[in-house]
């Protein structure tokens, strides 16, 4: 081997070296692409999530009495990968005002089950495990761990419009659910 041969050896050993490095940081790329493609859009989607947040029409706030607590049928809408779900839900409305309302989820924070208004006792009362609440949602007696849970409110043009959330039960702490 003559050594102009070695000379053209380490030319070409270091050319295929330095395709190999190359090569190595393409395929790091598109690997690092590859798995950063859920982690994007796991950021996209919980801003989609949030966007979609559709607040929901309730009714006039003039046809809601005062302070005599009424149960209301909406509808919510809701986007999940691109399918429309339109959902019936309800909440109790409490009104003091034109300008001071409240609505409540419908479910217990205790275990979850469906309490009701008792217009003789003037107090919402829920049957499962007798957890009783004022008008204004506060814990009188029973095993619920906190009062009941509000929903985000609007007024638009004399219509009261609400945002419908779900919240994790028979904890001290209001924290919605994830989807
Ligand atoms: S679920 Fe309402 S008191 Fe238990």
């Amino acid at each position: 081997m003559t050594e102009i041969d070695t000379e053209k050896d380490k030319k070409k050993e270091v050319t295929r070296r330095g395709f190999l490095i190359l090569l190595s940081g393409v395929l790091a790329g598109f690997i690092a692409f590859v798995l950063g493609i859920p982690f994007i859009a796991s950021i996209l989607g919980t801003a989609k999530k949030v966007k979609d947040k559709i607040f929901s029409r309730l009714t006039r706030v003039s046809t809601i009495p005062i302070l005599s607590p009424i149960n209301l049928n909406f509808e919510t809408t809701k986007t999940d990968a691109y399918i429309k779900n339109v959902e019936t839900q309800d909440a109790w409305v409490v009104k003091r005002a034109d300008t001071d309302l409240t609505v409540f989820s419908p479910i217990c924070p205790h275990l979850g089950c469906r309490y009701a208004w008792n217009s003789n006792q003037r107090l919402f009362i829920c049957p499962c495990h007798n957890s009783v609440f004022t008008i204004d949602g506060k814990v009188v007696s029973g095993p619920s761990p906190r009062a009941l849970d509000t929903l985000p409110i609007k007024i638009q043009h004399g219509e009261l419009y609400v945002l419908y959330e779900r919240f994790k039960v028979g904890i001290p702490q209001k924290i919605e659910v994830g989807d």
